[in-house]
């Protein structure tokens, strides 16, 4: 038998399943979907005069935005102009000195865990695949909606079916489903990426997170994520961090440019491209 390496447990493979498999299709734009997550007034996100400071450098700066329910939303502006730090106030990893960070209503993101968070519908994908190499690539789908076991005990054997029809269904979502048997270790840079927002996928977040993620990809690779983020978006709210503009310009009906911390400018990407400031500062170099 293979012996398969212990993987490090990514708080993300703590969480529970959303078991909605019935009503997944029928729940749309603006409606709730996460338990718990209350979007009545149709914000996912919403991030009030954050500032966050390294030793005195202020990577955000007073910063606002707000995400709507099923938006996909593009983030751009230059390097270390604070996209990163953004998303990792948002996941908690790091904590503002000043501001509100709200997820939906009634969740306040400042006085929560980044396991609480995670756990509450908000799925990160860093640049970096990290997938385990060692297993399959259904075994790390399997992996990515193991839940706690001392709830979800009992429940397993009735719950099995559904997912193993829910990996069926990410499967044919990020394509890989003539893959599903192979080691991801010997997928493409591509595919690993494919996989990793499938893991994302299997908890099925509320909000999506996802730092330059066609960096490195070929052009065909790009014009699947694109396709993909486009059928996510509705069902699911995407913030994508992006330097390339071609990319940007075929998924992004709002764009935020961020600049020295704080938001620069929004609106179509037509008109963040038109916008002097952002000439100046990014798109012009
Ligand atoms: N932990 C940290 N300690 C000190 N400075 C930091 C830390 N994290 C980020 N910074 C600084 O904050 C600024 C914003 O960084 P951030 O990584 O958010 O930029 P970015 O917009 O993601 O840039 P890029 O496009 O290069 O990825 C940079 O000047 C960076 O050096
Ligand atoms: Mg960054």
């Amino acid at each position: 038998m293979r012996t398969v390496p212990l993987p490090v447990v990514h708080p993300e493979f703590m969480l529970e399943p959303i078991i909605d498999g019935a009503g997944r299709d029928a729940i749309g734009l603006g409606q709730l979907r996460q338990p718990g997550l209350d979007v009545r007034h149709g914000t996912v996100l919403t991030l009030e005069d954050i500032s966050v400071s390294f030793d005195g450098f202020k990577a955000l700066n007073a910063l606002n935005l707000y995400i709507g329910v099923g938006e996909l939303r593009c983030i751009i502006g230059p390097n270390g102009a604070g996209k990163t730090t953004l998303m990792d106030v948002i996941t908690g990893k790091t904590r503002p000195s000043t501001g509100k960070a709200w997820f939906g209503d009634t969740l306040d993101l400042t006085r929560m865990s980044e396991v609480e968070i995670a756990q509450s519908g908000i799925g990160r994908k860093f640049q970096k695949p990290t997938v385990f190499e060692a297993l399959t690539v259904y075994e790390n789908l399997e992996l990515a909606q193991k839940t706690d076991k001392s709830v979800w005990a009992s429940l397993r054997a009735r719950l099995s079916g559904e997912q193993r029809d829910r990996i069926d269904e990410v499967l044919g979502t990020i394509r890989l489903e003539a893959s599903q048997h192979r080691l991801a270790g010997l997928l493409s840079h591509g595919q690993k990426q494919f996989l990793e927002i499938g893991m994302l996928l299997m908890q099925d977040p509320q909000l999506l997170l996802l730092d330059e993620p066609v960096a490195g990809m070929t052009d065909a690779e790009t014009a699947f994520t694109a396709e993909l983020f486009k059928s996510l978006a509705g069902k699911h709210s995407l913030m994508v961090v992006e330097h390339d503009m071609g990319f940007v310009g075929s998924i992004a009906d709002h764009v935020t440019v961020l600049h020295q911390g704080s938001v620069l400018a929004e609106g179509s990407l037509e008109q963040v491209q038109a916008d002097d400031r952002v000439i100046e500062v990014y798109l012009g170099r």
